[in-house]
């Protein structure tokens, strides 16, 4: 039998972090590349080392070629240029201003990776997000199906997060979803949150819930604020659970961005709707019935993704 493959593209903080929970799920082999001499090689052994400690029994091999990725199952693209502050300005870039920076990495390499692989479900995480997922699309010629952004699911970990925090109860138990682009217009939705089942507007004060949904729309921000670089823990565990998913068909429901032909009323655009991913890749979009006022929300969060990845210049 073969085992999964999964190729990690990037092996910095959010490849390398992504490839360590694969491997403590043993949930497939991991081929680890990026630009870098000595980088991939370096995490591969490290965390290959690992293995008779924590006892898993992968193969996981660094490497700067690509060819040695060919017929991976997943890819999960990482690679990219984050949000670090200029050390002259002392400023960071927005998400949107690193749009053709890494436009200029994610598709020639993507490009690569469709070729060896041409049944691989793509899992896109380096930002601009959506805009990222447009171009991995354009490049590998690749159905929506298996072209695949990963944002949704982090988003929700950061609400479900801050609302365990707020109310003193287990992460376990709370539900929720943020939909939208990957970006401070996302939407959390307080409608179809809960605690065990109970409506978190009957746990939680209106203006608490409020402070919590701009703490995780800026989520990202206040992370890389503290750190002076993006965050990496829950973007990467974030990534693993769809790569699970997929990789053991288990059809869960993640937030996930998905190239959009007419549900919710947008074409051609990727944003954050949920989708059932399993061994397919995007296996279908669930349509939510949304209010008139989280249907404006959504659309003011789609505007600024289309204001994105007009910056791709492909056109409609
Ligand atoms: N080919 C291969 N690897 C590349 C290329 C390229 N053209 N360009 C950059 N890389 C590699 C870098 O060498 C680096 O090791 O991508 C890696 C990115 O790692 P980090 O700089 O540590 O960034 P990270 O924090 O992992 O974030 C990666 O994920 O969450 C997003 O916004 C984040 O877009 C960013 C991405």
């Amino acid at each position: 039998m073969r085992r999964n493959k999964v190729t990690v593209v990037g092996s910095g903080a959010v490849g390398s972090t992504a490839a360590h929970w694969i491997a403590s799920k043993e949930l497939a082999d991991v081929v680890l590349v990026d630009q870098v001499q000595g980088l991939p090689q370096g995490v591969a052994l490290d965390l290959a080392s690992s293995g008779p400690v924590e006892g898993f029994d992968l193969n996981i091999l660094g490497t700067n070629d690509y060819e040695a990725t060919a017929d991976s199952d997943v890819i999960l693209f990482t690679a990219g240029v984050p949000r670090r502050k200029d050390p002259v300005t002392g400023k960071f870039p927005s998400r949107d201003e690193l749009v053709k920076v890494n436009q200029d990495v994610v598709g020639p390499v993507s490009e690569k990776l469709a070729k060896l692989s041409p049944n691989s479900v793509f899992i896109v995480v380096t930002n601009p997000l959506d805009a990222m997922c447009h171009v991995v699309k354009e490049v590998s010629g690749f159905p929506r199906e298996r072209v695949i952004g990963q944002a949704g699911a982090l988003d929700t970990a950061r609400y479900k997060t801050f609302i365990a925090m707020e109310l003193g109860v287990s992460v376990e138990d709370v539900h929720g979803i943020v939909l939208g682009g990957h970006g401070d217009e996302m939407v959390p939705l307080p409608r179809h949150t809960s605690v065990s089942g109970i409506p978190v507007r009957e746990l939680m004060a209106e203006d608490k819930l409020q402070a919590i949904i701009e703490r995780a729309r800026k989520g990202g921000g206040e992370v890389v604020s503290l750190l002076g670089r993006s965050a990496y823990y829950a973007p990467a565990s974030a990534s693993v659970a769809m790569v699970e998913s997929v990789l053991k068909d288990k059809k869960r429901v993640i937030a996930s961005a998905v190239y959009l032909q007419g549900e919710y009323g947008y074409n051609d655009l990727f944003i954050g709707v949920p989708a059932v991913l399993g061994a397919k890749g995007m296996e279908k979009v669930i349509v939510m019935d949304l209010n008139a006022e989280e249907k404006a929300m959504l659309d003011i969060s789609a505007k600024a993704v289309r204001g994105v990845v007009d910056v791709l210049g492909y056109g409609k």
